[in-house]
């Protein structure tokens, strides 16, 4: 992303390219004041925000707004941790499983019981049960909790081959991004590894509302470094044209 989003000057040109966005646009952010004002810390506010979402729509609150685009989106991400050894007896946590857009076939593919699912949203968890059960899933007793923070304590050690985020620290300020840093390392296997997708600032870190967070490549991998994590820029994800980068953290041994 070269452009800074939160800029007026970039907000102006938008506005004037794309004028049946900006009544959208008002709503949202007078929506998401109140939201703010009413939920000062950032989980509680984005899980709101998700709440709000989620009753319109669960497929257009994880971010996809046609039911195609839902399919396409979690082909994409199954496709791609399979392409890199992804196997049936792996564990599998993924942070922010929203309603399981790529879930369900993480779910269906894996071994009974060996898929984790976490998010703030109580709400788009409910829709996740209907996933399960819509897609014939019950028998592989996925886990699917809520969280509070991403601490990982109620998990035990050494457990995941494999941890997943995808788009969730695109809507996440960088203290979210460093607890999950802080604490991930203890819950993996040794040779396990940690996928997530960030939205990538080639200028100036930004946000936008609150809700969607811009940061450099340097700053994560700066970050991962200090809780002795090694973080990879993965090159093959940027030929899927998918709009947010990708990162893979190993532990350091
Ligand atoms: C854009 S959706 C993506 C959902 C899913 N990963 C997918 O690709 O369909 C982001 C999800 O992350 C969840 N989320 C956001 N911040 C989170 C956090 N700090 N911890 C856990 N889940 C979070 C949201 O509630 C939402 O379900």
């Amino acid at each position: 992303m070269k452009h800074n989003r939160s800029s007026l000057a970039y907000q102006a040109r938008y506005a004037l390219t794309h004028p049946h966005k900006v009544l959208p646009h008002l709503r949202r952010l007078t929506r998401d004041t109140w939201l703010r004002l009413r939920n000062p810390d950032h989980v509680s506010y984005y899980r709101a925000v998700m709440k709000s979402d989620a009753a319109c729509s669960p497929e257009g609150a994880v971010g996809s707004h046609t039911h195609r685009r839902w399919l396409a989106l979690g082909r994409m991400q199954f496709d791609y941790l399979k392409k890199h050894g992804l196997k049936p007896d792996f564990t599998m946590l993924e942070i922010g499983c929203g309603n399981l857009r790529a879930g369900r076939l993480f779910i269906d593919y894996l071994d009974t019981g060996n898929y984790y699912g976490l998010d703030i949203s109580p709400d788009i968890l409910f829709a996740a049960q209907e996933t399960v059960v819509a897609n014939g899933l019950r028998e592989k007793l996925p886990h699917l909790t809520p969280v509070r923070d991403l601490r990982f304590a109620f998990l035990p050690n050494g457990h995941f081959d494999v941890v997943h985020a995808h788009s969730v620290f695109s809507h996440s300020p960088l203290h979210v991004i460093e607890e999950c840093f802080a604490h991930v390392s203890r819950v993996m296997k040794p040779d396990g590894w940690f996928d997530f997708t960030f939205d990538r600032a080639e200028g100036k870190e930004h946000h936008v509302l609150r809700e969607d967070f811009y940061y450099r490549t340097e700053t994560l991998v700066a970050l991962a470094d200090r809780y002795s994590l090694d973080a990879t820029f993965m090159d093959d994800w940027e030929q899927l044209r998918h709009k947010q980068s990708k990162i893979r953290i190993t532990r350091r041994s």
